[in-house]
């Protein structure tokens, strides 16, 4: 019986451009979406952009540019990379849409009136890249999510009665085991929980991007509030048309990367079950896709963008190779040649090779036209292929609909290689060139049989590959594949006689030259300069932590030239960017030194300084200075340093520090 699904992405942090990490996760529920879509169901596939934040306004100030201009941009470059890759979302929810805003704010207020939300002071550390609150943590102390240095908030804030909450998301997690998938991920959340949850600051008061808190505009509601949200107001939450979430709350699936499992695990079905919304009925947690051994990333430098290998290899060949490839909630490493390696042996070796000799024997030998089986002619391997067939149908839609789309595509290849095996054994190319009646029989039976099974391989491959299974769809005469119902697939249903469309390869095969092709589009991308459409590259903070503490310590000469100069690209080396001081506080048991939390615009470094004789802590803090961002960091004193500001040293003197005299947005780089 079909019936509604709702499935919703993350909506992705508008400081980035799209890499193939985000493709990762919105490619996985895209499949999903099509699948259930070719089952009957009523789907609605939702995904879009998170624009408020801490985060964003200090990306957007550091592209110099307007955080609504800014989030306008990037939105737009995920769109159109989604439209793009024909993704097929039926929604793309932004959260600086009036409709969203409208939504937040109700769900506020339901909230409040349910007497679930309290002032209170924040006082403590927050994470501004993962725009997490550090509970417990002292100043200085890294993110546990992340590792980058925490920042000290100290906020007049409106709470969220999270604690109220921890025994019943408890019973969620025990009663509901499937809620949280897989398993590890909830064994993970469960103890968390049970670890006991404090009540949770859910508005912040020292920046204004934001939605503004109902009846209180100072402040501006929690970034994770609102963007949580996302997922029933695009619905219409909160407005006058409830249509559609009457149709589709709750979700079937939430799909989400295993970094913000918490959010979505913990806070999320609290602030519904204080709604008095009914909770998802599971969120689905995948691993991170690496790429040279960590965590696909802006701020590592080591992304791939998905519109490279949509270039060269084509849309379904990256949506293979990321559902075929990496084991579904696991963490899986991207390479060019481990893409080319699979693309060749599955695609332009397996099913493309399998399209291309059953349906140029059909049309050699028996006119483009299916031919008919015979009962004379019948083997028993033609019942083995039957069978295999058989079995792919129904593994692969119960690995599949256990999203473990890497088994179900491998048990619908494990068909293709049965079939080729069939033809390799069966010789159809020999029996084509005897013209005696017996021959000519079992030709018919072992092509009908060969393109039977390249139909059901098809079909079970359309959600991961449409465009191309749509191609060989075509090419074997069944005309639109969208018009296939594909609840009643089953062996046996390829018509007699029916005329094949135009062959052509659908997968040509792959050289060498496409992983070099690859591989430099990614370094031209890499090594432009920023533009305003660029903001990843605008905003993309130092690959290498930076350090050292004394502004007196001048930069060490780096590759010199003979008269002792150095060339301008050794001087583009040095990466040198305004920062704001953010905390400044004396390093005991050090008179010199004093220990600086400076904000890059995109993230917060702690940097150890030797200017403490010259400058009292207290005047630093909101000044602008001058730092070297991409030393490698130095411990000094027991804490880690990481960069280095600048400063006249003066003989005998105190340290001057570089400043400006005209205002200069946070991160700008000096050139
Ligand atoms: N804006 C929040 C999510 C709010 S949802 C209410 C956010 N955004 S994000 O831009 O950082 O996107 C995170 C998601 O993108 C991950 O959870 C994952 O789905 C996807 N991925 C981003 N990089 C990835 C990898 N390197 N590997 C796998 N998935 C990745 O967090």
């Amino acid at each position: 019986m079909s019936g509604k699904f709702y499935i919703t992405t993350p909506i992705y942090y508008v400081n980035a451009r799209p890499h193939i990490g985000h493709a990762y996760t919105t490619i996985a529920c895209d499949a999903i979406a099509r699948r259930h879509r070719m089952l009957g169901d009523d789907t609605w596939f939702l995904t879009g952009t998170d624009e408020h934040g801490q985060k964003i306004e200090r990306a957007a100030q550091a592209a110099g540019k307007s955080p609504q201009q800014f989030a306008d941009e990037v939105s737009d470059l995920f769109r159109s990379s989604w439209d793009r890759f024909g993704l097929s979302y039926d929604d793309y929810i932004r959260t600086t849409s009036d409709r969203h805003k409208r939504g937040v704010q109700a769900l506020w207020r339901k909230i409040r009136d349910n007497g679930y939300i309290y002032k209170g002071t924040y006082t403590g550390q927050y994470c501004v890249s993962c725009e997490l609150y550090v509970d417990g943590a002292e100043p200085g102390a890294e993110c546990p999510t992340c590792g980058r240095v925490t920042e000290t908030v100290k906020e007049d804030n409106y709470f969220f009665k999270l604690s109220a909450f921890q025994e019943k998301l408890v019973e969620l997690y025990t009663g509901q085991p499937d809620f949280i998938r897989p398993e590890t991920r909830r064994n993970e959340v469960l103890s968390f929980v049970n670890g006991g949850l404090r009540d949770l600051s859910i508005s912040r008061s020292t920046f204004s991007w934001g939605i503004p808190v109902p009846d209180d505009p100072r402040h501006v509601i929690y970034v994770w509030l609102d963007a949580l949200a996302n997922y029933v107001t695009a619905l219409g939450y909160g407005s006058n048309d409830t249509t559609k979430y009457e149709k589709y709350w709750p979700p079937d699936v939430q799909m989400i990367g295993k970094e913000i499992v918490r959010f979505h695990c913990v806070y999320w079905p609290a602030f519904l079950m204080a709604a008095d919304l009914p909770l998802p009925k599971c969120i689905v947690a995948h691993g991170w896709l690496l790429f040279e051994e960590s965590k696909m990333s802006k701020s590592r430098g080591n992304v791939v963008r998905a519109d490279t290998i949509v270039d060269v290899l084509g849309v379904d060949a990256l949506r293979y190779f990321l559902l075929r490839e990496v084991v579904f909630g696991q963490d899986g490493s991207f390479s060019f040649d481990a893409l080319v390696q699979r693309y060749n042996a599955d695609l332009a070796n397996g099913l493309g090779n399998l399209a291309s000799r059953t349906l140029t024997m059909i049309t050699r030998y028996f006119k483009g036209e299916v031919p008919y089986p015979s009962h004379a002619a019948h083997k028993p391997e033609d019942d083995a292929i039957a069978e295999t067939a058989r079995k792919a149908i129904a593994d692969f839609g119960s690995y599949f609909d256990q999203f473990q789309f890497s088994k179900a595509l491998e048990s619908a290849w494990g068909l293709v290689s049965a079939v080729d095996k069939y033809i390799v054994e069966n010789e159809p190319w020999a029996l084509g060139d005897k013209q005696d009646e017996e021959s000519r029989q079992r030709l018919a039976t072992v092509l009908h049989t060969s393109a039977e099974a390249l139909r059901i391989a098809t079909a079970l491959a359309h959600p991961v590959m449409p465009d191309s299974t749509a191609k060989i769809w075509e090419q074997l005469g069944l005309g639109d594949i969208k018009q296939f119902d594909f609840k009643q697939l089953a062996w046996g249903q390829l018509h007699l006689g029916t005329k094949l469309g135009e062959v052509k390869a659908v997968f040509p095969r792959a050289d060498k030259s496409a992983i070099e092709r690859m591989q430099k589009m990614e370094e031209q991308n890499n090594s432009t300069a920023p533009a305003p459409m660029t903001p990843a590259t605008a905003v993309t903070p130092p690959a290498a932590a930076p350090s050292a503490p004394t502004m007196a310590a001048p930069a060490k000469p780096v590759a010199t030239v003979p008269d002792g100069k150095i060339s301008i690209d050794d001087f583009t080396k040095i990466e040198l960017r305004v920062a704001q001081v953010k905390v400044a506080e004396r390093v005991k048991g050090a008179d010199k030194l004093l220990r600086l939390e400076v904000d890059l615009g995109t993230e917060v470094r702690q940097i150890l300084a030797g200017i403490a004789e010259a400058y009292a802590p207290e005047t630093l803090v909101g000044r602008k200075i001058v730092i070297v961002a991409n030393l490698a960091p130095r411990k000094m004193r027991g804490l880690e340093s990481n960069g280095m500001l600048l400063a006249a040293s003066l003989e005998g003197g105190k340290p001057v520090l570089a400043s400006f005299l005209e205002d200069v947005p946070i991160g700008a780089r000096l050139k």
